[in-house]
């Protein structure tokens, strides 16, 4: 199972995170909780939470990227499910070992995030706070896949990056496949 955790505040109103998320929600074994749809009121059900993490084996933190990191009710959700004793600390294995992928859209385009650029900074440098929560929590990061540049992006461009997203996670399940019948003793 892959457990597509989907943080946009107004998801009415996205259109990219919408695209993004169409493009793999009908894929089979995704489930996806979109938690501003699901905790609008903050209040996060940790059990139901750390149950769809338990079953799942690629995890996916998927958001608008909000003040260089994510948007209030993914970093409660952090805050409330990755807790000591199950996520990390004594006896919390909760996630070792599971796979992690970030899916993040920003505003401004790759170039912006360069010395000289608006943001100044390669993103990567950006994307630190959620790696090592990832990697705190004993899990495997993967690349992350981020799409720039969502305010001017064209039908064209989004349409293509919903497509590698898409494929990004075929080739995941596939190798994953792959990964459980050789388990199996399968060829
Ligand atoms: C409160 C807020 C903060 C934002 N902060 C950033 C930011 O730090 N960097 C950036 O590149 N874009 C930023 N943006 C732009 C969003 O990332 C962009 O609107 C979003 O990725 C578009 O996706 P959507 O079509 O799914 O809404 C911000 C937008 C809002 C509303």
């Amino acid at each position: 199972m892959i457990y597509l955790v989907f943080a946009h505040p107004y998801p009415s109103q996205s259109r990219v995170n919408r695209a993004l998320l169409d493009a793999v929600r009908g894929l089979p074994g995704v489930e996806v909780c979109s938690l501003y749809d699901r905790y609008p009121d903050f209040d996060i059900n940790v059990a139901a939470e750390q149950s769809a993490l338990s079953r799942a084996e690629l995890v996916i933190w998927m958001h608008p990227v909000f003040w260089y990191s994510v948007p209030g009710l993914m970093k409660q959700w952090f805050d409330k499910v990755l807790n000591y004793g199950w996520a990390y600390g004594d006896g919390g294995a909760g996630l070792r070992g599971k796979d992690c992928l970030w899916v993040a859209t920003t505003g401004g385009k790759v170039e912006t995030y360069a010395a000289g650029g608006i943001h100044r900074r390669p993103f990567v440098e950006f994307s630190r706070p959620v790696e090592e929560t990832a990697l705190f929590c004993g899990m495997n990061w993967q690349m992350p896949f981020i799409l720039h540049g969502a305010h001017e992006i064209d039908e064209a461009g989004l349409a293509a990056g919903a497509r590698q997203l898409r494929e990004r996670l075929e080739a995941w399940m596939e190798a994953h496949a792959g990964a459980a019948n050789r388990a199996d003793g399968q060829p």
